[in-house]
C-alpha cells in the first residue's frame, strides 16, 4: 500500500479532522554478522532493510490513544493520563512501552493522537518488527511533542521499553540499527560505547536474499536469556583472571586460548569462544567489505553460521537445512542465519543471474527436508527511522 492509501484509510478509521495527518517510516533490519555479540559488548554488523513499519499520526481534541493496525486485529484506546497503567499482553505494549520511556526522559505526552501502524515486516521472523514499532513510534512523538529528536537516544529509549516494558531482555542491535540505518549502508556498531560508523554495502552483481524458514520461534526466549546467563558466568570466571574485562568480546582470540581453561566447563568454552571469534569475524568482514572482497566476505558469513550452530547451538533443523541447501547454488558466496535464532531467517549473498534458480532450488529442497514452505526476499538496504514528507 502506497502513501496516499494509507491516509485514506487513515480517515476511513477515524474521520476528518483540522489536524495535519504525518507519517514515519523506520525499516527492518538483517544482521550481516555478529551474532550474539551485542549483549556481550562487541562488534556487530547489521543494515536496515527497505520495508518495515508505517506509522500514520495525526493529533485528536482530546486526550485519547487511539491504536489501531492495519495487519493486525487488536484495537486500543488509552488516556493519556493512563500511559502505561496496565499491560494489554498486545501488540500495543510496544508502542505503549515507548511512551512510559518518553515520558520518563522528560517528554510529556500532552495530547490524544490516533495511531495507524501499516508492518511489512513477517512477524516473529527475526527481522525486528518489533524494534521498528518502537522506534518509529519514539520518533514520531517526539517529532510531534517537540522533544530531543536524537536516534541514538531513540533506539536506546526503545531498548528499554523492550527490556522493561515488555520484558524482553534483547541487546542494543536491533532498536540501533532500525534507527540509525542509511541506504546502501552496513552499521558497524561498537554495542559497549555506542560508537558506531556507516560501511558503504554496495555488492554489485550480488544480492542479498532473506530466507524466512517459517519456524515459529518458540524456544527463543528462554534459550536467548540462558545463553546471556551463561556468558555472564563466563564473564564472572575469566574477571578473576583478567579483572579489567568488563565484557567477553574485548577478549582476542590469543587471549581467549591462554584463558580457555580456566572456565572448566564445555558449555561456557563454547559459547565464549563463538563470541570472541564471531566479534572479530565482524572486524575482519568490514575489511573484506572496503576492499571489495565479497569472496572473502561470504566465507565470514558460512564460519558465522557454523559457530552458532555448534558453538553457540542456538540455530536449528530448518536454519540448517536453508542454508546448506543455499550453499550449494554455485552463485552463493555465503550463508547464515540471522538473528536470535531458534526459527526466523537466513541471509545469503548470491550473483544477481543464480536469484531465480536461488529461490527456485532452495524452496523445493527446503519444502522437501522440512515439509514446511519456506519465503524469499531479494532486498536491498534501505534508510533508518525518518518521517515522509510530501507524499
Ligand atoms: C535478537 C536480539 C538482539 C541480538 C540478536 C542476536 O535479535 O533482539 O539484541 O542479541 O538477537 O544477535
Amino acid at each position: 500500500m502506497n502513501v496516499q492509501q494509507l491516509k485514506q484509510q487513515f480517515t476511513e478509521k477515524y474521520g476528518d479532522n483540522s489536524a495535519e495527518i504525518r507519517v514515519f517510516n523506520a525499516p527492518g533490519r538483517v544482521n550481516l554478522i555478529g551474532e550474539h555479540i551485542d549483549y556481550n559488548g562487541g562488534y556487530v554488523l547489521p543494515a536496515a532493510l527497505e520495508f518495515g513499519t508505517t506509522l500514520i499520526i495525526r493529533e485528536r481534541q482530546d486526550d485519547e490513544i487511539h491504536f489501531y493496525s492495519t495487519n493486525l486485529t487488536y484495537e486500543a484506546v488509552i488516556k493519556v493520563g493512563d500511559i502505561g497503567k496496565d499491560k494489554s499482553g498486545e501488540w500495543i505494549d510496544y508502542p505503549v512501552g515507548v511512551m512510559v520511556e518518553i515520558i520518563k526522559a522528560g517528554t510529556n505526552i500532552t495530547k490524544g493522537y490516533d495511531l495507524m501502524f501499516h508492518g511489512e515486516i513477517p512477524n516473529g521472523a527475526g527481522l525486528s518488527s518489533s524494534a521498528s514499532i518502537e522506534v518509529v513510534t519514539a520518533y514520531a512523538l517526539l517529532t510531534l511533542e517537540e522533544g530531543k529528536v536524537d536516534t541514538v537516544e531513540i533506539s536506546l529509549l526503545s531498548q528499554r521499553a523492550e527490556n522493561q516494558y515488555v520484558g524482553v531482555n534483547s541487546g542494543i542491535m536491533d532498536q540501533f540499527a532500525v534507527a540509525n540505518g542509511a541506504e546502501d549502508q552496513a552499521i558497524l556498531l561498537m554495542c559497549d560505547t555506542l560508537e558506531y560508523k556507516h560501511v558503504s554495502f554496495r555488492t554489485g552483481d550480488y544480492k542479498l536474499i532473506i530466507g524466512n524458514t517459517n519456524k515459529r520461534r518458540g524456544l527463543v526466549d528462554s534459550a536467548y536469556n540462558e545463553r546471556r546467563q551463561q556468558c555472564d558466568q563466563s564473564l564472572a570466571i575469566l574477571k578473576e583472571q583478567l579483572p579489567s574485562l568488563s565484557y567477553l568480546a574485548e577478549l582476542t582470540p590469543a587471549q581467549y586460548s591462554e584463558l580457555e581453561s580456566t572456565l572448566g566447563d564445555d558449555i561456557l568454552k563454547k559459547r565464549t569462544k563463538h563470541v570472541v571469534e564471531e566479534n572479530a569475524r565482524v572486524l575482519a568482514s568490514v575489511d573484506a567489505l572496503s576492499s571489495g572482497d565479497l569472496t572473502a566476505f561470504g566465507e565470514l558469513m558460512n564460519a558465522s553460521h557454523d559457530s552458532l550452530r555448534d558453538l553457540y547451538e542456538v540455530s536449528c533443523e530448518e536454519l540448517d537445512v536453508m542454508v546448506e541447501e543455499a550453499r550449494k547454488i554455485p552463485g552463493t558466496l555465503g550463508s547464515r542465519m540471522t538473528g536470535a535464532g531458534f526459527g526466523g531467517c537466513t541471509v545469503s549473498l548470491v550473483h544477481e543471474n543464480d536469484v531465480d534458480r536461488f529461490v527456485q532450488e532452495v524452496g523445493a529442497a527446503y519444502k522437501e527436508r522440512t515439509g514446511l514452505t519456506g519465503e524469499f526476499y531479494v532486498c536491498g538496504v534501505g534508510d533508518g527511522v525518518k518521517e515522509l514528507k510530501g507524499e
